[in-house]
């Protein structure tokens, strides 16, 4: 089964309460102080294009990389809706981001919404890893975020249900966590129900999706042995150290 196959037509909804435009301040305000002068990025997994689409405003060009062609999709149909100046500064591609080569080099390298926990074995972070340090100038900079293991491990995943609607659909999905202890993983059981407001057909899938939460002491590691120096690691949108209670972290890594 894939991750982001069906759930891609519901991914914009479930998420539209999600501070995006926040997020992407946020973001300029660290690239431009870590890495100033930055304006061409990689957005590794980049999912529906959505921070793309507010840091292409703040004149940088970009690149999304995303493993789901439905994902990609969208992207696409939220680029056409840009305005042509921006929507030139704005590409896509499907791809695998553990090996995709773009032949190319970017001031800075992008990981947002939890993309690197995706990623499960040793082998494929560092191959993340490995591939942001591939597209980065020299003293460029990789910004990603992740589960915290601190915090997960403290306040773990329960059962939750989110129901979101829109004039066409109403969404709710249901999702079950199991915990893999000695792996550091956590399989979230997706259970969707899409109902159609007009015909009123329901339709139900299930995903499961796979997540690594990461203590600091091996993203220090993996940073270390991929060539890049680790910056800073922080409670994600702040400046604060992460502590038990944080479960979105995110680090700033130069190369
Ligand atoms: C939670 S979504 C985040 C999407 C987007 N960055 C955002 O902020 O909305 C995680 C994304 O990572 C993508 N992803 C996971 N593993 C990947 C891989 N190996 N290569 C490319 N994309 C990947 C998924 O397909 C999904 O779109």
């Amino acid at each position: 089964m894939k991750v982001f196959g069906d759930a891609a037509r519901c991914y914009d909804l479930l998420y539209r309460d999600k501070d995006y435009a926040g997020e992407a301040q946020f973001l300029h305000n660290l690239l431009q102080c870590h890495f100033p002068g930055a304006r061409t990025l990689l957005d590794l997994g980049c999912g529906t294009g959505r921070h793309a689409a507010h840091l292409v405003q703040e004149d940088y060009e970009i690149h999304g990389v995303e493993l789901s062609g439905p994902m990609v999709a969208r992207a696409q149909d939220r680029w056409q809706q840009l305005a042509p100046d921006r929507a030139g500064r704005l590409t896509f591609s499907q791809g695998d981001l553990r090996t995709i080569r773009l032949g190319g080099l970017f001031d800075a390298v992008l990981a947002l919404f939890h993309v690197v926990s995706y990623q499960l074995s040793n082998d494929d972070l560092r191959a993340a890893l490995v591939t942001a340090r591939e597209h980065l100038k020299p003293g460029g900079g990789f910004i990603f975020d992740y589960w915290y293991g601190p915090a997960v491990l403290t306040d773990r995943p329960g059962i939750r249900v989110k129901r979101v609607e829109d004039e066409a659909v109403r969404v709710t999905r249901v999702a079950e966590p199991v915990m893999q202890a000695n792996d550091n993983l956590v399989d979230i059981n997706y259970q969707f129900f899409l109902q159609d407001k007009v015909s009123g057909r329901l339709d139900t899938f299930q995903e499961t999706h796979r997540l690594r939460y990461l203590f600091k002491p091996e993203i220090d590691l993996l940073l270390k042995e991929t060539g890049f120096q680790h910056l800073l690691c922080r409670a994600w949108l702040s400046d604060q150290e992460p502590g038990f209670d944080t479960w979105s972290v995110y680090s700033v890594a130069k190369k």
